[in-house]
C-alpha cells in the first residue's frame, strides 16, 4: 500500500535522490551529474525547507518513492532563496559564465550551477494569473498507478485551501510522458515552445 502524507524533515535526502532519479525528462539522471545533489538544491530541497506545508510524499514499504512540491507565491518564494538559499551554494558552486566557459561546453552540473546563479524568473503576467508553481516525481516503481494523479489532486486542493488564485508548472520538451498525463487530467497547456510546454490550472477564489 502506498500512503500520501505531509512532508516531514527526515524526508529531506529522499527528496534529493527522487529529484535526481526522475531528473532526466522523467529518467534517471544519476550519470549525468558527477555531484548527486546538484539538481535537488534547484528543483526539490528548498520546497521542502521552506514550504513543508506544500510538500506531500508517496511512500510504501521500500519507503518514500514520490513527492509533490510547491510553492504558493512564487516570487516571495524565489526572494527567500534569494536570501537564504542561494547564497551559500553559489559560493560552493562557480557559476561556468562567470569564469568565461562557453555555454555548448558545460558540463550538466555546470549548467545547473549556472541556474543557481541565475535563477530563471517568470513574467509578471503569468505570476498575476498563476502565482503558486509545482514539482510532481515518482520512482518507477510507484508510476502508473495513480499515484500522480493523487499527489497532484492533493497539492491543488492545498494550494486552493491557502487562497491560491492559480498554479502554473513547466514540463521538459521530451518528457512526452509527463506533457501527456496531463493532459489526461484536463489541465490546460498555456504554452509549448522547442524545449517546454507551460501549464497553468486557475482556481476560481480570490486572490491574495
Ligand atoms: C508523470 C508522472 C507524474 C505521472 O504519474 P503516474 O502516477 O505515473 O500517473 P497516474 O497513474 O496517476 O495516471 C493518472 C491517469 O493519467 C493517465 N496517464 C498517465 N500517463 C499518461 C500519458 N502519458 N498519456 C495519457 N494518459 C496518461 C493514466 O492512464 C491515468 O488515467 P486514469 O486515472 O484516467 O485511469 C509520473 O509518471 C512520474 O513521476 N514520472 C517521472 C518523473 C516526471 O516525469 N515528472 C514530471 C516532471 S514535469
Amino acid at each position: 500500500v502506498t500512503v500520501i502524507r505531509g512532508y516531514r524533515p527526515d524526508d529531506l535526502d529522499d527528496l534529493y535522490r527522487i529529484c535526481l532519479e526522475t531528473g532526466a525528462s522523467g529518467q534517471d539522471a544519476t550519470s549525468l551529474y558527477s555531484d548527486p545533489r546538484l539538481i535537488g538544491h534547484v528543483f526539490a530541497a528548498p520546497y521542502g525547507l521552506f514550504e513543508p506545508a506544500l510538500a506531500f510524499v508517496a511512500e510504501d514499504e521500500a519507503g518514500v518513492g514520490g513527492y509533490v512540491l510547491g510553492a504558493l507565491d512564487s516570487r516571495a518564494f524565489q526572494e527567500r532563496l534569494e536570501a537564504e538559499w542561494w547564497p551559500p551554494l553559489r559560493a560552493r558552486y562557480a557559476d561556468p559564465a562567470a569564469d568565461g566557459i562557453p555555454v555548448d561546453e558545460w558540463t550538466t552540473d555546470q549548467r545547473m550551477a549556472h541556474s543557481i546563479h541565475r535563477p530563471e524568473s517568470k513574467s509578471a503576467e503569468l505570476l498575476e494569473r498563476y502565482p503558486s508553481h509545482l514539482h510532481l516525481d515518482l520512482l518507477p516503481r510507484l508510476q502508473g498507478q495513480g499515484e500522480g494523479r493523487r499527489l497532484i489532486g492533493t497539492l491543488l486542493d492545498a494550494l486552493r485551501a491557502r487562497g491560491s488564485c492559480g498554479v502554473h508548472f513547466v514540463v521538459g520538451g521530451k518528457n512526452q510522458r509527463a506533457v501527456g498525463f496531463y493532459r489526461h487530467l484536463g489541465l490546460p497547456e498555456l504554452e509549448a515552445g522547442a524545449d517546454f510546454h507551460l501549464f497553468g490550472v486557475e482556481f476560481r477564489t480570490e486572490r491574495f
